[in-house]
């Protein structure tokens, strides 16, 4: 088949797969399939409505309501053709709002109804879903401190939060976003003498919502936990969540480069291409402890916090809220690891496991040097 052709065949099925399913829309063009995709076709009787009546969804978290019967969903979502009642897998939210970058969004369940939305270049708004209203100011505004260029392929800025799981009594929340290094700030020993400039740094911080008015941070009240120095500019990692468990977990990039190029995946003394895992309530007189249960507490030459290794850019993770009925499974973390060229990863988050890099892409050895040292976990 010549390439015209075959890109107008991939270009077809693009457009009959934006009807087909809502996931399919992220299969838009420039991104051009060597063959048909298949799970469109196999999504192709699946109006939404039916995907959520297939699946008898009774937890109404699953799925947002209404989106038959109001009339702004029904005119954003053209492609709704069914007479069926029920539900929405998505659903916009006033678009008179402009958002610059937005790429994290996450409630802290304190009852209030408010969903905060991270944007990249550091301000968190919030929307509340009672009332269906942006609030006027920010919640907080980090764009003096995050260091980002208002393009899309900086990988850079502000990523996540994560709400302490008793945030409704508290007001603790963590923001995990990078910043410039400043001119003279000395690097840890670790990294000191390495062949990089380090001119940005991953921050995860505490903050406290203010005393005054639960809608706004308390701008001064930040406590650095973590200052992470990265070689490139690109693979910061992003994400920082709680566990079931109650600790914190914050998954962080191999640094940046292609291909690894301060070897620090599988290298346990450094804290990048890591996922840690650290108490902020025990000891408060410390920014953080760490969990006596933590994989390699009783290894020298290795940072406690760490609680699983081998990650290139673990940037986004979700938790599992469990299977309906059973809730078997709940509170395990699943997370998407980028890969390099071949293989894109999802790695299901367990203590102590090595995921490979940059040894191993997926299953596949990167580095023939040392593809064979880590473990026979996969084979290659
Ligand atoms: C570390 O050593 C202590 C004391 O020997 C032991 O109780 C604990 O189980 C060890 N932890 C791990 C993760 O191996």
């Amino acid at each position: 088949m010549n390439r015209q052709l075959s890109h107008l065949i991939a270009i077809l099925t693009v457009m009959i797969c934006a009807y087909c399913h809502p996931q399919c829309l992220d299969f838009r063009a420039p991104f051009q399939p060597a063959s048909p995709l298949g799970f469109c076709s196999e999504y192709a009787d699946y109006a939404c409505c039916e995907f959520c009546n297939r699946v008898s969804l009774s937890d109404a978290n699953y799925c947002y309501p209404d989106l038959k019967t109001n009339p702004v969903l029904s005119g954003e979502t053209a492609a709704q053709t069914s007479a069926a009642p029920g539900c929405l897998c998505l659903q916009k939210i006033n678009p008179r709002l402009k958002l610059a970058m937005p790429l994290w969004a996450g409630s802290p369940n304190d009852g209030s109804g408010r969903l905060f939305v991270m944007e990249q270049i550091g301000r968190i708004r919030i929307y509340n879903t009672r009332t269906q209203r942006w609030n006027f100011g920010c919640f907080l505004d980090l764009t003096l401190k995050a260091r980002v260029l208002p393009v899309p392929t900086d990988e850079r800025g502000a990523m996540s939060i994560a709400f302490h799981p008793n945030f409704a009594n508290n007001g603790r929340f963590f923001v995990f976003y990078t910043a410039a290094r400043g001119l003279f700030e000395p690097l840890p020993e670790e990294l000191e003498g390495r062949p990089f400039f380090f001119e940005d740094k991953v921050i995860i911080s505490e903050w406290r919502v203010s005393k005054l008015n639960p809608d706004v941070a308390d701008i001064f009240s930040e406590r650095k936990l973590i200052t992470l120095y990265q070689p490139y500019l690109n693979h910061n990692g992003g994400l920082i969540m709680f566990g079931e468990d109650g600790y914190l977990y914050a998954f962080f990039g191999d640094g940046g480069g292609a291909g690894d190029p301060m070897k620090s995946s599988q290298d346990k003394t450094l804290l990048h291409g890591k996922v840690i895992r650290i108490d902020v309530d025990s000891d408060r007189s410390k920014p953080y402890t760490i969990p006596d249960d933590n994989p390699f507490v009783n290894e020298t030459d290795t940072r406690p916090e760490i609680y699983a290794l081998g990650m290139r850019n673990p940037w986004r993770c979700g938790m599992d809220r469990g299977a309906r009925g059973t809730g078997n499974n709940r509170g395990r973390i699943l997370c998407g690891d980028v890969g390099q060229y071949g293989q894109e990863e999802i790695d299901l988050l367990k203590p102590g496991v090595n995921y490979g890099w940059s040894a191993r892409e997926g299953f596949q050895c990167y580095d023939q040097a040392t593809c064979g040292n880590i473990g026979n976990s996969m084979s290659c």
